[in-house]
């Protein structure tokens, strides 16, 4: 069906390239749209521009007409709260990835928990909405939850989240936490704070059919232990038979029925199905699953877990699901475990000093190339997640040793947590859940 597609990518990170790797294995031509120019995006392209991705759709015009693309797929968030979908639509190019207003479910918080509330869908943690005139009301919402977590209602690149204990200590920091957000967002969400552990689903849909990967275990915090802050994600994991070790079948289960019920509100609030991903943050607690946020996109690290893993087509299923057919594709995964784990620059993310790194081959880990550029007939660092290795196995602990020794062995001014997919850090979050539910 896909043969010889045409596909545009949209993004220059990492998981852009997971992206166009899975096209090319799926036999498309493929092009990339990009911000800056990754090395290892070009080098797996046929050929891309480097221009404003979240604005200025003349030049992605140029670029789509240029190559004759067929389709586009859009790897973040950004241009699509900027409407990039809805541009590349009027322009006869179908999308993975949603217009504008469905891209909402991930831009605006209280947008999608306002639509799971008037669904039905019972997911979400006690949660109020606060704008500048009803910010009085703030202090006594406040003492009612006692423990809570503060949001503001955009796009913040996931470091505008502030939970108490952790990133706010008193209910004086919190207060004024809400009014610096109110100066700068309309709106704000607080809600009740959860306990357990977080995973995320990742899943393709036409707005009808859907397509779930393996459900993924991220690592937000920069040091190992998950001490210090918040990053984009140091690293990620899956596990064989799409199961992860804390979570039943159940579990697994009941995030998908919220996803897909999901993708049924949106349709019936906006009269447009859903084309694109659907990422559930989600959170296993001892009151059952729970949605912390949706993302409109693919995961960065989590797509790079799950695309190798697909036997299927991915060119097919893209091709597919712009059509609305997404129905008549059965995917299939290699039934293996993943590890991922990103390089990144010394004092990433406060401080991050770029430099000249050193990337020996690989024997079986999978590149993949995020914030790097070329200079001087080198690879160096920028200011953000550099190199991401992944390994494939048939248990984490294999998958896990692959990933580790690719990403040792990069030189340079560089760091990257050593514990993920041990087997140690996977007990901890197995008694952890067990804990809870004791
Ligand atoms: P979000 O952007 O909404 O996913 O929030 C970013 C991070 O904040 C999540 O990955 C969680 O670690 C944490 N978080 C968000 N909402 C909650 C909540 N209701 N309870 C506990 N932690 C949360
Ligand atoms: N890894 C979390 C994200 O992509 O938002």
């Amino acid at each position: 069906m896909a043969d010889k597609i045409k596909v545009l990518v949209v993004g220059g990170g990492a998981r852009e390239h997971a992206i166009i790797d899975a096209l090319v294995a799926g036999g498309a031509e493929t092009y990339c749209y990009m911000p800056f120019l990754n090395p290892g995006i070009k080098k797996a392209v046929k050929g891309y521009v480097v221009g404003e991705i979240d604005r200025n759709f003349d030049e992605l015009a140029l670029a789509t007409g240029k190559y004759g693309i067929g389709i586009a797929v859009i790897g973040p968030e950004v241009p699509l709260a900027a409407g990039i979908v809805d541009e590349l639509e009027r322009r006869g190019i179908a999308c993975v990835g949603p217009v504008k207003a469905l891209a909402r479910l991930e831009t605006s918080k209280s947008f999608a928990r306002r639509l799971l509330e008037k669904h039905g869908i019972d997911v979400s943690p006690k949660f109020r909405i606060f704008e500048a005139d009803n910010a009085d009301h703030i202090p006594a919402w406040l003492d009612q939850l006692g423990s809570y977590v503060i949001k503001p209602d955009g796009l913040t690149g996931g470091k505008g989240v502030k939970v108490l204990g952790e990133h706010v200590t008193s209910r004086e920091e919190a207060l004024a936490y809400c009014n610096q957000l109110l100066d700068r967002h309309p709106a704000i969400i607080i809600e009740e704070k959860l306990e357990g552990e977080e995973f995320s689903l990742q899943t393709m849909t036409d707005g009808k059919s859907f397509l779930h990967f393996p459900v993924v275990q991220d690592h937000k915090r920069a040091l190992e232990g998950d001490l210090g802050s918040n990053t984009g994600g140091m690293g990620s994991y899956s596990d064989a038979n799409m199961a992860l070790p804390f979570l039943t079948t159940e579990d697994v289960e009941a995030a998908r029925r919220i996803t897909e019920q999901t993708a049924f509100a949106i349709r019936k609030e906006t009269g447009i199905p859903y084309k694109g991903i659907m990422f559930g943050g989600f959170m296993k607690t001892a009151s059952g699953i729970k949605l912390l946020e949706y993302n409109a996109r693919f995961g960065d690290p989590e797509a790079m877990n799950v695309l190798p893993l697909l036997k299927t087509n991915f060119a097919d299923i893209c091709t597919a699901l712009t059509l609305g057919r997404l129905g008549e594709i059965n995917a299939q995964f290699d039934n293996m475990a993943s590890v991922c784990k990103y390089v990144v620059p010394e004092g990433y993310p406060e401080n991050p000093r770029s430099g000249k790194i050193s990337i020996p081959p690989t024997e079986n880990a999978l590149v993949y190339y995020g914030s790097v550029c070329e200079k001087d007939g080198g690879i160096h660092t920028t200011a953000s997640r550099a190199i991401a290795f992944v390994g494939l196995g048939d248990s984490i602990e294999e998958a896990e040793r692959i990933a580790e020794k690719a990403a040792s062995e990069v030189g340079g001014r560089v760091y990257h947590r050593r514990d993920i997919g041990t087997a140690e850090a996977i007990r901890r979050r197995v008694e952890h859940v067990r804990g809870m539910e004791a």
